[in-house]
């Protein structure tokens, strides 16, 4: 079997201070991975080692079957579909949806390459399927933040990827329009030849079943990765979050409360 991400023993350093620490990961084809860790555990840190934007101090990268430091990342990162909120600040506001999502093709900021009609005809096809081909001609900067989020996925999409990592895609959607995103996930995530979802989320009820496993970070190290059936419960996140919570399973789907009690501890 193939892997997507093969992470061996990697540590990364900065002033000092270690950020990630001894992180062995691997994910296999065909599965899909939640990432969760409380603000500043290393989240978006250890997906731009993925995406080759830092190096590792120590240890081993591979992604997509590629080894770090023997291959071209220019490439790798066009197999690659990226969607966080540090790439929605970087794009140009005036620019319109579909050139946007365009720019995905060669996993660029902006439009520098010369671009066809079937650029254009597969980016309109990708923004149908995720339910935002209404915003086809309108400037990026008019969009509302549901809105911003679609053209950013499909501007993942828009390379073909093997691998779509999504940093905390929810962020700033109002609960329906949270609803409506993660149905798009979950469509996606059922399609056949899709790309392996890498999902960050702060929030357990966002986790969506096809996400089957689930990888814990704490201070830059991993706390606890494999089934999410497992991971998700009472006893696991409480340790993890060095405070008591309760788990539930509600609709195929987790909830997680903080006992009246601890609050006032
Ligand atoms: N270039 C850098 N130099 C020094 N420290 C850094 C650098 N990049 C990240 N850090 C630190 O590494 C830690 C992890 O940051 P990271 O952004 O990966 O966290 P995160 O888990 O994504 O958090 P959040 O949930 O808030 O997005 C933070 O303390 C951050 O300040
Ligand atoms: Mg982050």
């Amino acid at each position: 079997m193939e892997t997507v991400i093969d992470i061996v023993d990697v540590s990364w350093k900065r002033q000092g201070q270690f950020i990630l620490s001894d992180i062995d990961w691997k994910v296999w084809k065909g599965e899909h991975w939640a990432l969760l860790g409380l603000n500043g555990s290393g989240k978006t840190t250890l997906l731009n080692m993925i995406n080759g934007y830092i190096w590792p101090t120590t240890g081993r990268v591979s992604v997509l079957g590629q080894v770090f430091g023997e291959t071209d990342m220019r490439e790798l990162r066009k197999s690659i579909g990226w969607v966080s909120s540090s790439l929605q600040e970087r794009l140009q506001e005036t620019a319109t949806a579909e050139e946007i999502v365009v720019s995905g093709k060669f996993a660029s900021i902006g439009l520098y390459e010369s671009t066809n009609d079937t650029d254009f005809e597969k980016a309109y096809h990708i923004m149908d399927q995720l339910g935002c081909s209404h915003i086809i001609g309108r400037t990026y900067q008019t969009c509302s933040q549901g809105e911003k989020q679609k053209i950013l996925i499909a501007r993942g999409l828009m390379g073909s990827p093997e691998l779509l990592i999504l940093d905390e895609p929810t962020s700033g959607l109002d609960f329906l329009a949270r609803e409506d995103l993660l149905l798009v996930v979950e469509n996606l995530a059922a399609q056949d030849n899709t790309p392996t979802i890498i999902f960050v989320t702060h929030h357990i009820e966002e986790i969506l079943p096809a996400f089957s496993k689930s990888l814990l970070l704490r201070e830059g190290s991993v706390f606890k990765k494999g089934y999410t059936k497992d991971i998700l419960t009472t006893d696991t996140l409480s340790k993890f979050y060095s405070t008591p919570v309760e788990v539930e399973r509600k609709n195929n789907r987790f909830l997680m409360s903080v006992p009246v009690t601890s609050r006032y501890l």
